[in-house]
């Protein structure tokens, strides 16, 4: 993709990395996170037009400690350190770090001590809220910087060498608590730094329909369509960049929900000349499933069987050079981390080994992209709202809703409620407002009465949740007449279910979906 201008986060492990490429992103500068191990080599041919050091858990005191080559700071780039970024600026640059045995944690107020380019038109009172999280702290700034702000607790809670554009920061800009944070970081971009704002979605479209005809020439790509943005967005976006040459496949598992994937692949059938394989596997999946119970087994039986049937249907198709995958941006940055890739806390289902057993090369249009990028590159190609704003639906899909064995009897019961859920939250206006709203069917009977009958049936819980990227999750503050019509409904017109209960737990530690 051609960009011009690119800001270059190099990261030490903050837990708040990401965010910082998400607000240069907001503000309409194109940024891209990296390792701190990057060679110096590597960093240089990105070209960078300004460099950010993220924090990080380390202490620049202790030998060990994540570095990179000073050589860096005279390439005349303007760069702004970060917590762990301050304190490596000022142990390379000649300063001094004092080591703490305490983290300063939290809430801290902010004096501004000097006129400063990162100030203009952040706060008239000379002074902030920031979000403080660090334990070593600035002793003295090297040669040539001047002290820009102070805490309490620290002399040195800012400081800039202006003559050089570098700045630093001890608190953390990106993060929400802190007072006008994004202004401050807007000032490092448009005024320290004169970049220009000009990474909107509707540049990305047009550059991917520059890129991707001259990245894949005639060849034909195979694009796995699960109903979700991620894939339509791919769909739609190499549909109109390679029309016909693109062949999606959607594989109904039996595990969808009521309309899961038929309404967008009807929208999609109507408005674009997609080429569009429709395979109906259920029987396949349902009999794989029999008898587990397990949640991982359950997961790698459908992911191994969705591999089968992708690439029997693949196979079909002669000479197919390409595989379109949704990739994001947070599975790249998770897969170069710094820290290593994260547990495996849940397998998730994809197209994963595909590539290499049919020898296919992988077409990523989106892997640039958050996921709210993506949602606005939906919108800039004319995608509806129930498109863009669908709730995330998993690959195992309602296999991982129904806790325990997987019947067609359950499946169907977890299919009604579920409906109802969708349809009340539609209907209240709260689906748009919540990150995800589902049925999940347990394993157990209770006892009820309905007229004057003793019943003993299936409970359903449900899972409301607000998140801004599925990392973190609370349970949705629903008001409660919502929750008594879904409650109402389910129990009236589901057969089989005389109790529903609502799931409060966050996530961590609880996750979103049960399984
Ligand atoms: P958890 O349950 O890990 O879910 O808190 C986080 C988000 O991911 C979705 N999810 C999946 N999505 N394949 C997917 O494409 C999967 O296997 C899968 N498992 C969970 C989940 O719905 C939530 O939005």
């Amino acid at each position: 993709m051609l960009i011009q201008e690119k800001v270059v986060i190099l990261d030490f492990g903050s837990q708040y990395t990401q965010l910082i490429a998400r607000r240069t992103r907001e503000s309409g500068v194109y940024s891209e996170i990296h390792p701190c191990t990057i060679p110096t080599e590597s960093l240089k041919a990105l070209q960078p037009s300004a460099i950010i050091l993220s924090g990080g858990p380390a202490s620049v005191t202790s030998p060990d400690s994540p570095a990179i080559d000073p050589e860096i700071f005279s390439w005349g780039l303007p760069v702004l350190g970060i917590c762990y970024g301050m304190q490596l600026m000022a142990h390379l640059l000649g300063g001094k770090v004092a080591p703490s045995l305490d983290r300063e944690y939290g809430r801290s107020e902010l004096s501004f001590a000097a006129q400063c380019p990162l100030w203009t038109g952040v706060s008239d009172r000379g002074c902030l809220t920031v979000w403080m999280s660090h334990g070593d702290h600035v002793l003295a700034p090297p040669p040539g910087f001047t002290v820009m702000a102070r805490t309490q607790s620290i002399e040195i809670a800012a400081m800039a060498d202006m003559d050089r554009r570098m700045y630093a920061l001890q608190f953390h800009p990106e993060v929400a608590h802190t007072e006008e944070g994004d202004e401050i970081l807007r000032n490092f971009l448009f005024q320290v730094a004169g970049l220009k704002s000009s990474w909107t979605m509707s540049s990305f479209v047009d550059s991917m329909l520059h890129s991707l005809p001259a990245q894949i020439g005639d060849d034909k790509v195979v694009c796995g369509l699960s109903g979700g943005i991620d894939s339509t967005v791919v769909a739609v976006l190499l549909n109109k960049a390679i029309g016909k040459n693109l062949h999606c496949i959607f594989v109904d598992n039996g595990l969808l929900r009521a309309g899961e994937g038929e309404e967008v692949i009807g929208y999609l059938r109507q408005h674009f000349d997609l080429n569009l394989h429709y395979i109906k596997a259920q029987d396949r999946f349902l009999s794989r499933l029999q008898g587990l119970e397990d949640p991982e087994q359950k997961r790698k039986a459908i992911g191994y069987t969705f591999i089968e049937v992708f690439e029997e249907e693949a196979r079909k198709i002669s000479g197919v050079k390409y595989l379109a995958q949704g990739t994001l941006y947070p599975d790249v940055i998770e897969s170069v981390s710094f820290k290593g890739p994260s547990a495996v806390i849940k397998s998730h289902h994809n197209v994963g080994g595909l590539p290499e057993k049919m020898n296919l090369a992988l077409v990523e249009p989106l892997r640039e992209l958050f996921k709210d990028e993506v949602r606005k590159v939906a919108q800039e190609l004319g995608l509806p709202d129930f498109i863009v704003w669908r709730h995330p639906f998993p690959g195992p899909g309602l296999a991982i809703r129904v806790i325990g064995e997987i019947t067609d009897a359950r499946l169907e019961i977890l299919r009604q409620a579920d409906k109802i859920v969708q349809h009340e939250l539609m209907a209240s206006n709260w689906y748009y407002k919540v990150w995800q709203g589902f049925a999940v069917l347990l394993p157990l009977k209770t006892v009820g009465v309905m007229g004057d009958e003793r019943t003993y049936e299936h409970v359903i819980a449900l899972r409301i949740v607000d998140s801004i990227d599925a990392m973190t999750a609370d349970w949705s503050r629903i008001p409660t007449e919502i929750l008594g019509r879904i409650s109402n409904r389910i129990i009236n017109e589901v057969k089989g279910v005389n109790r529903v209960v609502y799931d409060i737990s966050s996530k961590p530690p609880s996750t979103i979906e049960w399984e």
